[in-house]
This record gives C-alpha cells, sequence and structure tokens, in this order.
C-alpha cells in the first residue's frame, strides 16, 4: 500500500503556486538579486521540478538534470547565512500567499531550513 507523500498533500498546483510566489520575492530582494538571473523562468522551472522529487512526487528533476548535487550546484554563488536567512524568509512569505499552514507546512519548513544550511558556503564577512 503507498502511503501519501507530503507531494500528494500540497498537490502540483499549489507547489507551482508556491515556487512562482517564491521567486517573485527573490527578484525583488536586495540581498538576493545579485546572485540570481534577471529572468528567473528557468530558475523557477527548475525548482517546481526539484521540490517535487524532494517532497516524494516523481524524479523529475533527476531525469532531465541528474542528481541534484545541491551543495556543489550552489558553490559559484557566495551563499552566507544571512543569504539563507533571506531565502528562507521568502519561502516562508510565499507559504504563507499560498495558504500553506499547518503541519505540512512546518515539516516542510524545517526540512527547507536544514537544506538551506548545508547551502551556506561563504563566511558573513567575506561578503
Ligand atoms: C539554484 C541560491 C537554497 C534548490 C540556485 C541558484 C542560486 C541559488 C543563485 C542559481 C539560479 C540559476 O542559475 O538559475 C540559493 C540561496 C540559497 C539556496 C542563496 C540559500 C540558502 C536552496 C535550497 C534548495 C535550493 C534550500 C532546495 C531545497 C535549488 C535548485 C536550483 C538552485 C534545485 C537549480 C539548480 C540547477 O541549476 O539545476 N540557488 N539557493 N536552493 N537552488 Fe538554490
Amino acid at each position: 500500500e503507498k502511503m501519501n507523500t507530503p507531494y500528494d498533500v500540497i498537490g502540483e498546483k499549489k507547489l507551482h503556486l508556491l515556487v512562482d510566489a517564491f521567486y517573485r520575492r527573490v527578484g525583488k530582494h536586495p540581498d538576493l538579486v545579485p546572485i540570481f538571473p534577471s529572468d528567473l523562468t528557468e530558475t523557477a522551472r527548475k525548482q517546481k521540478q526539484f521540490l517535487t522529487q524532494y517532497l516524494g512526487g516523481p524524479q523529475l528533476y533527476t531525469s532531465e538534470h541528474g542528481h541534484p548535487m545541491l551543495r556543489a550546484r550552489h558553490l559559484p554563488f557566495e551563499i552566507t547565512q544571512t543569504r539563507a536567512k533571506h531565502w528562507l524568509a521568502c519561502m516562508e512569505e510565499a507559504m504563507d500567499e499560498v495558504g500553506l499552514e499547518g503541519k505540512i507546512k512546518e515539516d516542510f519548513y524545517a526540512r527547507l531550513y536544514l537544506t538551506a544550511q548545508h547551502m551556506v558556503n561563504t563566511p558573513e564577512n567575506e561578503m
């Protein structure tokens, strides 16, 4: 018998709305804008694929791009603790905007928090 994954609970439609709401914020955030491309269309497309599989849905990211190797893929960008904090704040606001709430939100956010810490690759004072 198949368990319901967080992806099943959230659903594709809400996940896509979440990613779009998230990158709208990233694209306006003064501390995040400098490291992101000005056109976030492709970034958002990849993030939808990635978060689908991260939440237990189909392996859309890996099928197209191979192993995520997220920390390695983030090494070209200076990711400080402050940027991780701002990334997470954009995500939490986006969750609120699309009406993701309760345990599903808390669990998802808690995982993203840990993954975000893992992406930090630059001490604050090297900025
Ligand atoms: C790509 C920044 C955390 C998943 C990127 C890119 C930047 C970035 C600048 C490249 C965008 C592009 O060239 O299209 C950050 C910052 C983070 C963070 C500042 C703060 C800690 C995370 C987390 C996840 C994640 C927590 C996953 C849960 C991805 C994915 C991509 C990406 C899937 C696309 C990789 C690819 O090019 O195939 N991120 N990121 N990021 N990020 Fe992050």
